[in-house]
């Protein structure tokens, strides 16, 4: 009895300890919410440009900036070279990289070969779309222009005016430094799935939701108009696939009900649907999704500084800061985590590989299949099993990470892709038969070159267009948004100094 006495003595002592110890750690979060509030508006005009941001917030922005940190550029077409087979005619199947720090993201978008060599404003493959998850000059340029003119003409229409890396103004208000989103098509996704707004949602939710702006499935809407000149213009208006609920299936139905079609595969003519990174949507249905995880507890720990507790702001792979992203909450040693988390992966390459290789030959045997007179009729049920299939595999592994956020429902989609595909080669290896081919064997796709020859993709010219483009476009731009006021000297200079690395060779 006297032993339990004690340990309660001890117990209570302890208790109370950390009770004050809290109170205190809460007295602060109060003070520094009070400082935060006292912030003076930034002007709109300075808004964007993070480094204004600097002297309120010192500790955040510190943190920030070491996303540069993550400069690793990985070539996802050396590393699955099936990538360009799939994508034939398509910009991804030009260039393709794994995403790396925040700091880099105008850059990667600038440099990446799909965005192309445009030699004005008028010119290049790509839409003003292509900036919406890049920038906090974004939501200033739909202040500006309003969101269809924003929406309206080429990627190289906005290159002096979008210089500003993913920064404070994408999620935060610039006075109070509240949760905020800026972009449209957030709410306009969260509403027609059904589900409370970003202004709606409680403070947890939030935590997610900026992120859910840019990490999720999104296509461009056709939407004509006419400007204030009359001018007819054509907007491809950043739109998220979400009417019929936040799953493969559901963004599917939506996409077959209005038709869409991301492109058609060059080698098989099949009409095919391109995911983009509906990390948010898989992540919902994991175990921490479930349980009211949010991604800024992983991925934005809190950080003790001598009395300051701030949360962390280089997002980075959690993994590289264990133990204040998952420690606060497990009991197992890191190593331990660690290795559940790795075998979770391969779980997932395994049947990642496989899909891609079922997949990329399909398309292979069906251009056989043409070159042996199928027709369009004849090929029409198999061309749909395949898009079914790559779509899967697409959303599956696209949205980064998936096989961590979601690893149930990521490896449900992965097999139901495998069946599609394998249902697909059956087809046509029975059509090929009655063709007279037997025993068929698509050709080699194991190297990107090989894989991009397959694929028609004219590497040597794109890459030389493309440093034509630095040279001459691309400074010009840099210029011009010093001049302008959205971008200082000192930043120009430091992402002149860090531009150094794409999937071809930068010259200086
Ligand atoms: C304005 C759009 C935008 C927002 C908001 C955004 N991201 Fe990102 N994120 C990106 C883009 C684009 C990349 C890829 C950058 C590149 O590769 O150049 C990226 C990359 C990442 C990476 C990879 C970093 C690395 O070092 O490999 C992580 C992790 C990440 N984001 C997490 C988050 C989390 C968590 C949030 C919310 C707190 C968030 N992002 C909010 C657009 C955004
Ligand atoms: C990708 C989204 C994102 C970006 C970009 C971002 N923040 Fe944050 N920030 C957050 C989240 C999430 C929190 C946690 C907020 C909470 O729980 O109240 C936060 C918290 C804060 C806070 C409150 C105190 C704290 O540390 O928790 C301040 C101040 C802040 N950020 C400033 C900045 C500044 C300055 C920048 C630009 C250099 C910036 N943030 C960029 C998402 C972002
Ligand atoms: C329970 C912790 C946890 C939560 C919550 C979480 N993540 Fe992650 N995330 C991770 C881990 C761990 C990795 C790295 C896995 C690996 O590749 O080893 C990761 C990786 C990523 C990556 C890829 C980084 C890269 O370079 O490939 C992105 C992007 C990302 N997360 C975004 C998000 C977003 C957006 C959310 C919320 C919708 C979120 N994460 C929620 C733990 C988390
Ligand atoms: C805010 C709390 C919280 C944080 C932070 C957190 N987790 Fe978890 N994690 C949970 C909960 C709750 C579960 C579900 C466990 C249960 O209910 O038994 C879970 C489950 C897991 C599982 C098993 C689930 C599965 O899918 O097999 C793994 C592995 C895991 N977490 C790894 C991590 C890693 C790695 C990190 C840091 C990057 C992390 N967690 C951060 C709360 C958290």
């Amino acid at each position: 009895m006297k032993i339990n006495y004690k340990i309660a003595i001890t117990f209570l002592v302890v208790a109370i300890a950390a009770m004050i110890w809290l109170a205190g750690s809460i007295k602060e979060n109060n003070e520094d919410r009070v400082i935060l509030n006292l912030t003076p508006e930034i002007e709109h005009v300075d808004r964007a440009e993070n480094e204004k941001w600097a002297r309120y917030y010192p500790r955040q922005y510190g943190s920030w900036m070491k996303t540069k940190e993550s400069d690793n550029v990985q070539d996802m077409l050396e590393e699955k070279s099936q990538l360009a087979v799939l994508w034939a005619g398509y910009g991804f199947s030009k260039d393709y990289n794994a995403p790396r720090g925040h700091f880099y993201a105008i850059q990667d978008n600038t440099n990446t070969l799909r965005t192309g060599a445009p030699v004005d404003g008028k010119t290049g493959p790509m839409p003003t779309a292509c900036w919406s998850c890049k920038s906090p000059d974004v939501p200033r340029m739909i202040e500006e222009d309003g969101k269809l003119e924003y929406f309206s003409g080429k990627w190289a229409k906005y290159g002096s005016e979008i210089k500003n890396t993913i920064g404070c103004y994408n999620c935060h208000n610039p006075k109070t430094a509240e949760l905020e989103v800026h972009v449209p098509f957030l709410n306009e996704g969260l509403v027609a799935a059904g589900l409370p707004t970003f202004e709606e949602s409680t403070h947890q939710e939030k935590r997610s939701l900026v992120c859910a702006a840019c990490h999720s499935e999104y296509y461009f809407k056709k939407e004509k108009w006419t400007d204030e000149e009359g001018n007819e213009k054509l907007a491809k208006v950043v739109t998220f696939p979400w009417q019929n609920g936040l799953t493969v299936e559901g963004a599917e139905k939506y996409y077959d009900e209005v038709e869409h079609v991301d492109f058609k595969n060059k080698i098989s003519g099949v009409p095919v649907l391109k995911a983009q990174h509906p990390g948010y949507e898989l992540f919902r249905t994991g175990i921490h999704g479930q349980k009211g995880v949010s991604c800024a507890d992983c991925h934005m720990p809190y950080t003790q500084e001598g009395s300051v507790k701030y949360s962390d702001h280089q997002l980075q792979n959690p993994l590289n800061t264990m133990d204040r992203s998952c420690m606060p909450c497990h009991r197992e040693s890191e190593e331990k985590l660690k290795g559940v988390v790795a075998r979770k992966y391969e779980r997932k390459d395994e049947l990642h590989e496989i899909a891609m290789d079922n997949l990329a030959k399909a398309h292979l045997e069906i251009a056989k299949a043409m070159e042996v007179g199928a027709s369009d009729e004849e090929l029409k049920e198999t061309r749909a099993l395949v898009r079914r299939g790559q779509w899967r595999w697409d959303y599956a592994v696209a949205s980064h990470a998936s096989f961590f956020h979601a690893p149930e429902e990521t490896l449900r989609i992965l097999s139901v892709a495998n069946d599609f595909a394998m249902q697909a080669r059956i087809e046509i290896v029975g059509l090929l038969a009655s063709k007279g081919v037997m025993n068929y064997s698509a050709p080699d796709f194991d190297t990107k070159e090989k894989a991009q020859k397959l694929a028609g993709v004219p590497l040597e010219k794109l890459v030389a267009a493309k440093l034509e483009f630095k040279r001459t476009l691309e400074k010009e731009w840099n210029k011009q948004a010093v001049e302008k006021g959205n971008w200082s000297e000192d930043t120009k200079n430091t992402i002149e100094k860090n531009d150094l690395k794409a999937s071809y060779t930068i010259e200086k």
